[in-house]
């Protein structure tokens, strides 16, 4: 067993330990490798597999108890001290940015590329939400203004809601993840982190980065595990909030669970996000931003761009701009520093993507680029998907757009809320007028003028509505999720 993977002490980078030992579980700060354990074989490599020790009922429940125990001292933690713990662990994933990107690459499988992107999101994460801590107060509440508050001064303060659970989802492993401890490391909150089973390998290294930087070692728990773990998670009575990133339909599950225990949901799940072209949009800049938003993460992101809804007399010029500029991304090892389009997570998730590329070419779709080539499935462009094709109505979660015409902007907001989603959309446009009727006519969380669905500023609110979530991410708003708004209101003397 290598030194720093004996139990009681934290584990390094896990990009750093290229043995074939099981990656421990953190439970209350310290590292458990007494389990059993699963072997995840490598999407980037093919080959062999890591294994990390899997949780169960019994250890979630050792570690709500560290972290119940822990809640007292992370609530006494001054906001300054809270925010020192993030800039901490800011820079402690800076340093060790490369290792966590190859980690990240040979986990989810998308390009180093990307990964390098989603650790330099996480150290900017921790950046901003340590600046948000410094904003999480409360207000005056005027209460004289109705006649049972005469002689009475009140105002608000803001309280950690208690234990989070935060089960994050494969295809952003540590940027999920980072979002969701931020939060409640700011909001004063211990916190329970379950990666996805398929990737559980780089979040690890978040228990370091936070206990490095003092945040109580009782306080953070990171428990790989399927969703047994989840449901002991969702039905511990000392969580009070679990955050949720995945698919609609497990995110429901989540909610009915942690719904008979009352505790709160924060829920960040699915999409196929549309994005509009009017005939007056910058048709190069759409088609660059189109083929990048679909194919970043190699299209394993809640926010890729999976449905353009160009108007007609430019709907096919675009799917031919949008084929070009996906053709000139290098596909391929994602561990290769050329490559921009790497694998998915796994082969599985390859087939499924293919058979829903092949019913919407069987239901009429041209192929402008890409498609289905003895199962083998390449970055693929698709023109003219119409219902019934299940690409009209579900995730692709995959490396596909496709662009569909319209006549008129109320059909073109039509076709956009015609799925039970509604995460975030774009539209590209020249016009104030188109921009608003859009921005205020789409049902989502988000609306980006002159940029697709898949825009995310680290910092700024995102969560869906309809089958797309409930609540928000972002630190400030994650934040004011995992807290409890509280009055205080004194009768004034005389
Ligand atoms: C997600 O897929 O939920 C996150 C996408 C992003 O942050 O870019």
């Amino acid at each position: 067993m290598p030194d720093d993977a004996k139990p009681g002490v934290l584990p390094g980078p896990p990009a750093l330990r290229t043995t074939a030992w099981p990656l421990p579980l953190v439970v209350g700060g310290h590292a458990i490798l007494d389990g059993p354990v699963t072997h995840v074989a490598s999407p980037a490599s093919r080959t062999g597999g890591r294994g990390a020790v899997h949780a169960d009922a019994a250890v979630v429940a050792e570690a709500a108890s560290a972290a119940d125990g822990a809640r007292g001292a992370c609530a006494a933690m001054s906001r300054r001290e809270r925010a020192q713990v993030l800039r901490g662990a800011a820079g402690y994933l800076g340093t060790h940015l490369e290792e966590l990107a190859m980690s990240l690459s040979l986990e989810v499988g998308k390009s180093l590329r990307d990964s390098r992107g989603e650790v330099e999101r996480c150290v900017a994460t921790l950046e901003t939400a340590a600046d948000a801590v410094a904003e999480l107060g409360g207000h005056e509440v005027p209460v004289d203004a109705v006649p049972a508050g005469a002689g009475r001064l009140a105002f608000t303060v803001w309280e950690p809601v208690g234990v989070v659970a935060a089960i994050a989802g494969f295809n952003f492993p540590l940027l999920l993840a980072v979002h969701k401890v931020a939060a409640a490391v700011g909001a004063g909150c211990p916190v329970l982190l379950k990666p996805s089973e398929r990737t559980p390998f780089t979040t690890l290294v978040l228990a370091e980065a936070v206990v490095a930087s003092g945040w109580p070692p009782a306080a953070i728990s990171i428990l790989n595990g399927g969703p047994d773990v989840a449901i002991a998670l969702c039905e511990d009575p000392r969580v009070r909030l679990v955050s949720f990133t995945g698919s609609s339909a497990v995110g429901a599950k989540i909610a009915e669970r942690a719904g008979r225990h009352l505790k709160r949901v924060v829920l960040e799940l699915g999409s196929n996000a549309a994005t509009i072209v009017a005939p007056d949009g910058d048709l190069a800049l759409a088609a660059r931003a189109c083929a990048a938003g679909g194919m970043a993460s190699t299209g394993q992101s809640c926010i890729s761009v999976q449905r353009v809804i160009a108007h007609r007399s430019i709907a096919d010029d675009l799917a031919r701009r949008i084929g070009t500029e996906v053709e000139a991304l290098t596909t391929g090892d994602p561990l290769d520093p050329g490559t921009a389009v790497g694998t998915l997570v796994a082969p599985e998730e390859t087939r499924r993507v293919a058979a829903l590329v092949e019913d919407a070419v069987a239901h009429g779709a041209e192929v402008i680029t890409g498609g289905v080539t003895g199962g083998e499935l390449r970055p693929t462009v698709l023109l003219d998907v119409r219902e019934p094709a299940r690409l009209c109505q579900e995730e692709a979660f995959g490396p596909v757009v496709t662009v569909l015409p319209y006549d008129d902007l109320d059909e073109a907001v039509d076709l956009a809320n015609s799925t039970p989603y509604g995460l975030m959309a774009g539209v590209f446009t020249a016009s104030i007028d188109t921009a608003l009727r859009v921005a205020r006519g789409v049902e989502s969380g988000g609306v980006h003028v002159n940029d697709t669905s898949n825009f995310r500023a680290d910092n700024m609110p995102y969560g869906g509505v309809k089958a797309s979530g409930i609540g928000k991410e972002g630190p400030a708003s994650a934040m004011r999720e995992m807290s409890v708004e509280k009055v205080i209101t004194f009768r004034l003397p005389g």
